[in-house]
């Protein structure tokens, strides 16, 4: 096959930033996805509907003209969260879903939940009016290895809060572990997972071998082959309970490429292409359609996109830029190592 079209794709996981960056990466994105599940985790952070109104109207400012894209916009829970301003939010319909960041987990997580009972009474009127809450799936004990971070977190944290709160709908994001899919297979429902395209393509030797590369640096780190592996055969194998979400978290290039560097990304503007080649390589181009663009929307209660894409296979490789130029300084492209031919046309 090499020529394929799908309906159009939606990411359910996007940091798109705000001011210069905004401006500089969202037609990326709004190129090829119709909607995008926008991460709230600014400085300050979008902690209310009112927080979320006014970036949802930046964010719209910035769409480039011609392009039709939908922000689907979140808020950053906390343990002050009123939840009346939560259901006002869902209610008006500018809320889609709620972000938990344990505190300290990742870029500007430190304000996120460090007690979760401390939350109960927010995530208890979520359950009732059926708002999905979006977690980042890793405890930051410092005791426990950060290769870890994940399963410990579905131990300690995630299935003790599901048993607790049946009801609650819960997208457990950019899963990076056998274990997060082994989890998610196993559910009976109301939990389902997104995986990022660069998961899909690297395990942990991106970021080590042959010196440190800050560009695959990212959190939750990626991890061993066998977790590689595991995330593939989920993305592949058309179960509904698993979608895109590319966790695009563009930084500029001194901030990853220094002693202390930054976790994230960025894949907006390649990450058709990558996720084509992942699935024809699996032999699954025929599922790419359900995890770009139709398990998400269903699992979030929309509808799929009317207008479709359509993915061509090129003879020779499809290039993209090394960098891209934002206002607020270069941007590293995700690089996946290898020679990319599909090509969106
Ligand atoms: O790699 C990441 N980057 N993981 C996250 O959880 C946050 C994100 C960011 O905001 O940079
Ligand atoms: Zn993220």
């Amino acid at each position: 096959m090499s020529d394929l079209v799908i309906r159009r794709p939606d990411d359910w996981h996007l940091h798109l930033r705000d001011g210069a960056m905004l401006e500089g990466v969202i037609g990326d994105t709004s190129r090829h996805f119709a909607r995008a599940i926008i991460m709230p985790n600014l400085v300050p952070p979008v902690v209310t509907t009112a927080d979320a109104d006014a970036y949802r109207e930046r964010i719209v400012k910035a769409i480039p003209g011609g392009d039709r894209f939908e922000p689907l916009m979140t808020l950053y829970l906390t343990e002050h969260t009123e939840a009346d301003d939560v259901a006002r939010g869902k209610e008006s319909g500018l809320i889609t879903a709620v972000k938990l960041y344990p505190a300290g987990a990742t870029t500007n997580s430190h304000g996120g939940v460090r007690d979760l009972d401390k939350v109960m009474p927010v995530l208890e009127r979520m359950a009732k009016i059926g708002l999905p809450l979006c977690v980042h799936g890793e405890v930051t004990t410092p005791e426990v290895d950060i290769f870890d971070r994940e399963a410990v977190f579905i131990e300690t944290v995630l299935d003790p809060l599901r048993q607790r709160l049946p009801e609650l709908k819960v997208t457990m994001e950019h899963v990076t572990t056998k274990d997060g899919i082994d989890y998610i297979r196993s559910s009976s429902g109301n939990l389902a997972g997104s995986i990022t395209t660069h998961h899909l393509i690297i395990n942990r030797n991106a970021i080590l071998v042959g010196g440190i590369k800050p560009h695959y640096y990212c959190l939750p780190v990626a991890k061993r082959e066998s977790h590689r592996l595991a995330l593939r055969a989920a993305a592949t194998s058309g179960d509904a309970r698993f979608f895109l979400g590319t966790d695009s978290a563009p930084h500029v290039d001194p901030l990853k490429e220094c002693a202390c560097g930054c976790a994230g990304i960025y894949t907006s503007i390649n990450t058709m292409s990558c996720l084509a080649h992942v699935f024809e390589e699996e032999g699954a181009l025929d599922r790419l359609e359900a995890f770009a663009s139709l398990n998400g929307p269903a699992w979030y209660g929309l509808a799929p996109n009317e207008e479709t894409i359509r993915l061509i296979k090129r003879a020779e490789p499809v290039t993209f830029p090394a960098k891209i130029e934002t206002g607020a300084g270069p941007v590293t492209v995700f690089d996946p190592m290898f020679p990319l031919y599909w090509d969106v046309a």
